[in-house]
């Protein structure tokens, strides 16, 4: 029994100095173990006398319980100090600032898109789309443009492999839309269009906004009408002038090209307008009937304007950017302005 509090007494100081959870168990296995020194000691407390050998193996009994409750709290005290180091290591300043996420902005010519969109919706027009890849019979022949027609020269269309090509403006939207929808219609179509033409004000990806209207008793008038309302209300400006010239588009009869009053220099004439006072700013005019003919639409009966616009010069001139390739070079301090 004398051995026994000197067991008890080392096996806590051996305890007490572990700090590796498996060394631990190796130590509970040398004292509590098979053939550790407390079960010795029970197995030879046959040697007792019989009236020493219940008393002894009571004490032998609590001094197990002491031993485990030692090492429990061992144990515990061991895995609460590699706590404490794995919180010291990863340990978090939370007072230090946030990294705020920057508010992005719309890009100036997507802004210009929902502008235009927004302003013909507001007068009943409905959005339509068709294809960037297109055959030659939609962005030529349907809209009156026969193989051979110098006006296929003025496009600079870019040809993909098997005779599809890149489409040169959104007019053939017209074309797919009239083939599935009977007049009245009433569409805008903006969308992405190329031609191989590059400097200051032109680059090969570009984005134009078609419209089309067709009724019975849409006139050159409706065209007039229309479009300067759009141009007063997309600049802001109630007394815009504006100003329609003769032109010629294979698919318009007759056809026009429309100017506003300079909204840079307000007509007294500056670099922008070539010193005339005067921006060009789209071509329209009244739907050909060879163009309604390839669609299957009454001309007899129906009449239409259609028009085509650039948005990267809507943009240009309404926020006074003066090459249109700023728009494609995605610089940051360019974009941020628009925010
Ligand atoms: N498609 C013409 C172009 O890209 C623009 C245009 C002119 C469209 C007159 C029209 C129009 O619908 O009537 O140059």
């Amino acid at each position: 029994m004398q051995d026994l509090d000197r067991l008890i007494a080392e096996a806590l100081a051996v305890f007490e100095r572990i700090e590796d959870p498996a060394q631990l168990e190796q130590a509970k296995a040398r004292y509590l173990g098979k053939s550790g020194a407390l079960t010795d000691l029970l197995k030879g407390l046959g040697k007792l006398p019989a009236e020493e050998r219940p008393a002894a193996g009571s004490r032998i009994n609590q001094a197990k319980q002491q031993l485990e409750d030692a090492l429990a709290r061992r144990r515990e005290a061991i895995q609460g100090k590699k706590m404490e180091v794995r919180l010291a290591e990863e340990a978090l300043d939370v007072s230090l600032p946030g990294r705020g996420l920057g508010v992005g902005g719309l890009h100036p010519v997507t802004r210009t898109l929902e502008r235009i969109e927004s302003l013909f919706r507001s007068i009943g027009f409905d959005v339509a789309s068709g294809p960037e890849i297109e055959t030659d019979f939609y962005n030529f022949t349907a809209l009156n443009i026969p193989e051979d027609h110098p006006a296929r020269a003025m496009h600079d269309t870019f040809y993909v492999e098997g005779g599809a090509l890149l489409r040169t403006h959104t007019s053939p939207v017209q074309v797919h839309y009239m083939q599935k929808h009977q007049p009245p219609l009433k569409i805008i179509a903006p969308g992405r269009v190329y031609r191989c033409d590059s400097d200051v004000t032109h680059t090969p990806m570009f984005h134009q906004v078609e419209g089309l209207w067709v009724d019975e008793n849409v006139t050159l008038a409706t065209l007039k009408g229309v479009l300067g309302d759009f141009m007063q209300r997309f600049f802001e400006r109630e007394n815009l002038p504006v100003r329609f010239r003769p032109s010629f588009f294979p698919f318009t009869e007759p056809s026009a090209e429309m100017d506003i009053g300079c909204v840079i220099c307000g007509g007294s004439g500056c670099r922008v307008c070539s010193h005339t006072g005067w921006l060009e700013v789209l071509g329209c005019g009244m739907v050909h009937p060879n163009v309604l003919k390839h669609v299957n639409i009454d001309s007899e009966k129906y009449l239409g304007f259609a028009f085509g616009l650039g948005v990267e010069r809507m943009a240009m001139l309404r926020y006074g950017v003066n090459d249109i390739r700023l728009f494609f070079e995605n610089d940051l301090r360019f974009l941020k302005q628009f925010n």
